[in-house]
This record gives C-alpha cells, sequence and structure tokens, in this order.
C-alpha cells in the first residue's frame, strides 16, 4: 500500500498510509492557499506541530464531524478536549507511540506554542513517523535551523517536509543547510507563498538543492497527491 501525500497549501497535509487519512496542521479556513475547504477533508487522525492558529486551523471542528483522533504535545491535547474533542493521543518531545498508522515521535522544533486564545501550547514539535511499510517521514514544523537536525537525519530519511518561507520559519539558505543535516531521500518545501511576508520561489529553491546536496526536491502544488516510492 503506497503512502500518499496532499498539500493543501501552506503547512496543511494529508496523508494516506495503511489505508488511514492523516490530516497534519490542518488549516482551511482563512488559508489563502487552500484549493478545498475544512467541511470537504477525510481524517482518521489530526496531528498538530504546535498551538498556532495557521496549524491548529480547523482541527476542532473536523474532529467534530469525522471522530477523528487528534495527536499533539500535552497541552494542545488538554485545551482541544476543554473544546469538546473527544478523542486525543499526547505525546511529548522525544517520545515515540505506535499508532494503527504507524509510529509517531515528536521531535524538536525552533519555535513558539501558544494557542489562538492565548493559552500556553507547551513546546512546538517536528514530526517523525515510520510508516507501516518502513518509511521514515520527517516534518520539521514550524522551526529554525538547529545542529540537532543531525540526530534526526542519522534515523536515514526518505522524506523531509521543511518550511521555507523565511520570517516565522526558516528561509531558503538555512532551509538548504537543513537539507545537508537531515539528508533525507527527498526533501518537499512548504510554509510559502501562503502569504506576500513569506513568499518564496520553490523551484529555484529546489534546483538549489539538487546541484548542491545529496537530495531530490519535489515542488508540490497544491491538492494534487503525490506518492512516496
Ligand atoms: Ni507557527
Ligand atoms: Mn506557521
Amino acid at each position: 500500500m503506497p503512502n500518499t501525500l496532499t498539500w493543501y497549501g501552506h503547512a496543511t497535509l494529508g496523508l494516506q498510509t495503511a489505508g488511514y487519512n492523516l490530516l497534519i496542521d490542518p488549516f482551511f479556513s482563512g488559508n489563502p492557499a487552500s484549493p478545498i475547504s475544512a467541511e470537504a477533508v477525510n481524517a482518521d487522525f489530526i496531528l498538530i506541530t504546535h498551538g498556532h492558529g495557521d496549524h491548529v486551523g480547523d482541527s476542532v471542528a473536523i474532529a467534530a464531524r469525522t471522530g477523528a483522533t487528534i495527536i499533539s504535545n500535552f497541552e494542545i491535547c488538554n485545551w482541544l478536549k476543554q473544546r469538546g474533542v473527544e478523542k486525543t493521543h499526547a505525546q511529548h518531545l522525544g517520545g515515540g507511540f505506535k499508532h494503527p498508522f504507524g509510529y509517531l515521535k515528536l521531535t524538536l522544533a525552533l519555535h513558539g506554542s501558544s494557542l489562538p486564545d492565548g493559552a500556553y501550547g507547551g513546546s512546538p514539535a517536528g514530526l517523525l513517523l515510520t510508516t507501516h511499510n518502513g518509511k521514515k517521514i520527517y516534518f520539521g514544523g514550524d522551526t529554525g535551523l538547529f545542529g540537532d537536525m543531525r540526530l534526526i537525519g542519522e534515523e536515514t530519511l526518505d522524506l523531509a517536509i521543511l518550511p521555507i518561507g523565511d520570517n516565522f520559519t526558516m528561509g531558503p539558505d538555512d532551509a538548504l543547510r537543513a537539507v545537508k543535516l537531515l539528508t533525507p531521500k527527498v526533501v518537499i518545501p512548504i510554509h510559502y507563498n501562503t502569504w506576500s511576508l513569506i513568499d518564496q520561489n520553490a523551484l529555484e529553491w529546489a534546483a538549489r538543492v539538487e546541484t548542491e546536496t545529496t537530495s531530490q526536491a519535489v515542488v508540490l502544488t497544491a491538492g494534487q497527491p503525490w506518492t512516496l516510492a
């Protein structure tokens, strides 16, 4: 069974794996880059990297409609429970758990995590997923460059999904350095071109990845599924 990834603009991703629909940082309402509405997506599990509004997004409404389980850090899961989300699974940095869809570990991310109402959202996270067929996928989340990406790279990544937008996260130059630390087989850029503040030329960045690193870069079109070989 293949792993199929769909980018919905900004940092919102869908992943079909092991017969489950995963949504990562589901930001549809108010996301100018999203090709579909929050009502149009399926989810068995929702993964949230940190508390910012462009990542928590529509998770409460989607969980209410679909009955999806939300996986995030302890603080965000508590906040979601207070908002009526019935099924949550709290983890924290460095901790992994074998979910029905695969083994998911929360990793370090260099960022903030306050929730939309100002509540404390714990530490921001990246996600490291080992799929049912042994593929390792790293979602950097919103993050600046940090040297311990080298440790994450030691896991031998098939795919890394990294922000390149600059201003709030790594920009193209630091994201290129991140690729050199992570050494994934494939890298996909996200968190750019949502607003003019984070406009970047992803094709130019991908060309630099291909000439300056050993990784292959894939630039996704929002709404177009892509299969991890
Ligand atoms: Ni953020
Ligand atoms: Mn963000």
